[in-house]
């Protein structure tokens, strides 16, 4: 196959907004205890955190942290979580049939956020709670003192306000299995006056309403407008949710599932501005596509329901193989192309649960294959994206239908000059000659350029052979007279980067 494009400075979609690399942290399984935090570690630090799993955060290049849920959050005391530890709760958590020990609470996952290098997304219980446990949470949080729960947080240890400015309103409230699911219009009514009421306590807040849970559930789109319809003026976005996962060995499809992504942000894209329209407000909706990732939920569904409530159980603890890494690849071209709209976006999640990092108890930390195309997409991406339109064979996919063969996106930063171009070969069995004028970007250097491929496209790293699968020098890549060309592999991402 051959595959070209044109990138040119002058045809730009937005800033890359460093939020889209966020993450997420939520009580569940071992992403929170043996994951992030786990005081008997040899690598623990002061805190109890363990030191290499925080060295791996910051490598990952991740920014925004979202925390505590999750469907965790719609059951969530946030009081349990704070003040002395030989005085919080166990409680049951309903959502993953586990036992919170609460050792781990807000002012301690702040501490973890400060040493990670991570901006908080902080999501409040609309599931079983209301308006005033969010107030009193954002009270206890950002208040600067004199006040019960300021001065509460002043003597559980941290004197200046945490500042948290993003904070989720609930969590997949569309979602039947959600505690206190409930219908579009009666979630909307009570995200838009917790909204309201936040505002009251504090400007500046940005604020993101729940969309729906994902793009199959029968109410997508419905779902968004109903909850609009009552909360448009008071919020700044809306969420998505999307997992992706290979289903009945159809790679192709698979590899497709960026074309889902950018489906789904276009329609929600476009019910936000149909209720803006019907409400005359000229305001845009920003989207918040603040849980995405490759999860073999299928595998998960078909888990016997658990009896017994465990604490810090193995759950969702997915081994992520060549393919399902260069389809995170693809993902995040999808969410840089639409930087636009899409203002923030979390992988989920960071640790053991559906990770780029895995631990072992006491053992190991290492990469998964998922964690390449994220860190190395979360460095190079600076600047304004660039707008790429592949000229490419166009291939049948029986989920998402007809797709260019390559996916792309690119950017540049225009103080330095330095570009770079993400790249996805969908083909599951040829390679792509790929030829990109790049005359418009004055580019002189071909700096680097690395490929994610693997003749077993199902290689998996693991704590004895964490380095299995790694992205690779292209040695195809050249750069000559305006024209960057290089060969990529079948089932293969790659990053270019020019100077
Ligand atoms: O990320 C795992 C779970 O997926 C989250 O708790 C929930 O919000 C979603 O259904």
């Amino acid at each position: 196959h051959h595959a070209s494009f044109t990138l040119d400075p002058a045809f730009t979609v937005a800033p890359v907004n460093r939020r889209t690399f966020g993450g997420f942290v939520e009580h569940l399984g071992r992403c929170v205890y043996t994951g992030i935090y786990e005081p008997d570690h040899p690598t623990a630090d002061a805190d109890g955190f363990r030191r290499d799993v925080l060295d791996l955060t910051r490598e990952l290049g991740v920014t925004t942290v979202r925390y505590p849920g999750g469907n965790f959050v719609s059951g969530y005391r946030w009081e349990d979580g704070v003040g002395p530890r030989d005085r919080r709760p166990v409680r049951r958590d309903l959502a993953w049939h586990s036992t919170e020990t609460n050792e781990v609470g807000l002012d301690e996952f702040m501490r973890w956020s400060a040493k990670a290098g991570v901006e908080p997304m902080m999501a409040v219980n609309l599931g079983t709670r209301g308006v005033a446990e969010a107030l009193d949470l954002l009270e206890y949080a950002n208040h600067p003192k004199g006040t019960l729960l300021s001065d509460r947080r002043a003597a559980n240890g941290t004197a200046e306000p945490h500042g948290i400015t993003m904070w989720c309103l609930g969590n997949e409230m569309d979602g039947p299995w959600q505690v206190g699911h409930t219908t579009a219009r009666e979630y909307g009514r009570l995200a838009g006056q917790t909204a309201r009421a936040m505002r009251m306590a504090q400007p500046g807040l940005e604020l993101v309403a729940c969309g729906s849970s994902g793009s199959a559930m029968a109410t997508f789109g419905a779902w968004e407008a109903g909850v609009l319809a009552e909360c448009y003026d008071a919020v700044d976005a809306i969420s998505l949710h999307a997992y992706y996962e290979e289903h009945d060995g159809d790679l192709a499809s698979f590899l497709a599932s960026g074309a889902d992504m950018d489906r789904s942000i276009d329609a929600v894209t476009a019910t936000a501005d149909a209720v803006g329209a019907r409400l005359g407000d000229r305001k845009r909706i920003r989207l918040s596509f603040d849980e995405w990732n490759v999860w073999y939920q299928s595998r998960h569904r078909a888990a016997a329901p658990r009896e017994d409530w465990p604490t810090a159980p193995r759950l969702l603890e997915d081994h992520y193989h060549l393919a399902d890494a260069v389809v995170v690849g693809g993902l995040l071209i999808a969410l840089l192309r639409h930087s636009d709209r899409v203002t923030a976006a979390c992988q989920a999640q960071l640790v053991n649960v559906i990770a780029p990092i895995m631990t072992e108890p006491g053992g190991r930390a290492w990469r998964q294959t998922v964690f390449h195309p994220f860190a190395e997409t979360a460095r190079a991406a600076k600047g304004e994206v660039l707008r790429v339109e592949p000229v490419a064979p166009v291939h049948p996919t029986a989920r998402h239908g007809d797709v260019p063969v390559i996916d792309a996106v690119a950017t540049r930063d225009a103080a330095s000059g330095a570009a770079a171009v993400f790249v996805l070969n969908r083909s599951v069995d040829t390679a792509v000659a790929l030829d990109v004028d790049v005359r418009g970007l004055g580019a002189e250097r071909l700096v680097r350029c690395a490929t994610l491929a693997d003749a077993d496209v199902y290689a998996v790293n693991t704590a004895d052979e964490p380095d299995r699968v790694a992205p690779a020098a292209n040695r195809t890549a050249e750069l000559a007279d305006g024209r960057l060309r290089a060969v990529l592999p079948p089932v293969s991402w790659t990053v270019v980067e020019l100077a």
